[in-house]
């Protein structure tokens, strides 16, 4: 199972690549929005320290093969507008969990979607990924439908799993398996 994008991959409008330090600039007005961050294990950005210290731990993951950070990049525009990472590999099953955050200003334009569409591709294709899980907190049902829209499944409510942000916090746990997504995508 391999663990990097070996490749950019390329959607009709969109670019989705591995992160480098330069993307922190644009990748800081996505995260600098506490209304992207409200449901992210992470704090909002305020300053460039916690840009460059979110990007050592990137890499720390990144060397031992724990994270796959991406940056999704407009087209149009040549700017980072979000972020979606495959991270806690577990090679011996064959899975591992999706996250992303798209800047507020391209919300409700499907852009979402049509990057972990490329990502889930090339994750069940050449990097043998069988099982993809993600988390959504319940009160964030735009990450729940579009979960639902790409084919994951439901699997069940997680009571009381998180604590941070001074909240105690339920997940929907969804996953979506290979051969789902083969079923459901199959060329032609
Ligand atoms: C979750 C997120 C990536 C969605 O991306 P997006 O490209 O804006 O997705 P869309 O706006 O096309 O919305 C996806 C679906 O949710 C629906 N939706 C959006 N907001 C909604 C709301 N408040 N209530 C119900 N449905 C909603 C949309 O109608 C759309 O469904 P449709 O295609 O059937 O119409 C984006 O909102 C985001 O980055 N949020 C902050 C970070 C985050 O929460 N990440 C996920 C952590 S699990």
């Amino acid at each position: 199972m391999q663990t990097t994008l070996s490749q950019a991959l390329h959607t009709p409008r969109l670019i989705v690549r591995m992160i480098e330090e330069d993307d922190l600039p644009e990748l800081f007005q996505v995260f600098s929005d506490a209304a992207v961050t409200r449901f992210l294990p992470y704090i909002t950005w305020e300053d460039t320290l916690a840009a460059h210290s979110w990007y050592q731990r990137v890499k720390e993951m990144a060397a031992q093969a724990a994270a796959m950070q991406c940056v999704i990049v407009d087209k149009a525009s040549n700017k980072v507008i979000g972020s979606c990472l495959l991270f806690r590999f577990d090679a011996d099953s064959e899975r591992a969990e999706l996250g992303y955050a798209l800047a507020q200003s391209h919300w409700g334009g499907g852009y979402m979607g049509e990057a972990i569409r490329a990502l889930l591709n090339h994750a069940f294709g050449e990097m043998g990924i069988n099982r993809i899980e993600a988390e959504v907190d319940p009160r964030n049902p735009a990450s729940a439908q579009l979960l639902k829209k790409l084919g994951f499944v439901q699997e069940g409510l997680l009571r009381q799993r998180w604590k941070f942000k001074g909240e105690i916090k339920d997940t929907w746990m969804f996953g979506l398996l290979r051969d789902e997504w083969q079923a459901a995508n199959l060329p032609g």
